[in-house]
């Protein structure tokens, strides 16, 4: 079975509750891109207000904690969110990984909660500019997401529903800079070879591998039509409906009709 392309869109520490009606523009014109699943991710305040609205779209987090809940002030839990109607999950994002100082250890154990509360993951990966010029982006990634991919998706009938994998260059994001298409492609193949051996020829061929960084209307038609590349994980251009539903036009474009 192949997925259709998801576009989904990351946005980070902003917006307030005068973001919903971009939320709303986004759902409403999602319906003119069925082929495409289009999703976003808010700060945690906009989770339940979007929820209750979207019709099409789905709502998701950028964080959550490893734990079921207890004695953890400030933090939130994977059945929280999915109590808020959220659908699934960001983890491992470099901004978390770096601002944060997530482990690679960490990041399993809140992908595990993550599924075990039902919510879907995307997990995140990518290399920085200095392990890019050193030639060690391919084997730092597959390390990377060897040490982070949840355990609990092995034993599911749905893994490659339950799991999305995007590649974000650390260098790439919010910098107007995007990886080469060779790269690009390069690096997914790597992906989707680690996949396969991590979870066999079937679930693994099927597990979408989105490209993050600095993705665009303008550039998204050749990222997405890409080998390997599922789909996309966006921050600025999906801060509005104008900007992201142009990626999602883009995306349906790649779709055999
Ligand atoms: P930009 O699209 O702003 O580069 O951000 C990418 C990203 O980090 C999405 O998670």
């Amino acid at each position: 079975m192949t997925q259709r392309p998801y576009i989904v869109g990351n946005w980070k520490m902003h917006g307030t509750r005068a973001m919903l009606a971009e939320a709303r523009a986004i759902d409403r014109a999602a319906q003119r891109h069925m082929r495409v699943e289009v999703a976003i991710a808010p700060p945690f305040t906009l989770i339940h207000p979007i929820h209750r609205e979207a019709e099409l779209i789905a709502v998701g987090a950028q964080n959550c904690h490893e734990a079921d809940g207890g004695a953890h002030t400030g933090e939130i839990s994977a059945g929280m969110l999915a109590d808020a109607g959220a659908k699934f999950v960001i983890l491992g994002h470099s901004e978390r990984r770096q601002g944060q100082k997530e482990s690679n250890a960490l990041v399993r154990a809140k992908a595990d909660a993550a599924i075990e509360a039902g919510l879907r993951v995307i997990m995140c990966c990518g290399e920085d500019e200095a392990t890019r010029d050193a030639g060690g982006a391919v084997d730092f990634v597959k390390k990377q997401l060897t040490a982070s991919l949840p355990k609990s998706v092995e034993d599911l009938e749905d893994t490659a529903e339950r799991l999305t994998v995007a590649y974000e260059p650390i260098w790439a994001i919010g910098t107007g800079k995007t990886a080469s298409l060779a790269d690009i492609a390069e690096m997914h193949a790597a992906i989707r070879a680690l996949l396969v051996e991590l979870y066999g020829e079937e679930k693994g061929s099927d597990i979408r591998i989105l490209y993050g960084g600095s993705v665009k209307p303008e550039n998204a038609r050749d990222i997405l039509g890409t080998a390997e590349v599922g789909g996309a994980l966006v921050g600025g251009a999906s801060l509005t409906a104008d900007s992201f539903m142009g990626i999602a036009l883009a995306a349906g474009e790649t779709v055999d009709s």
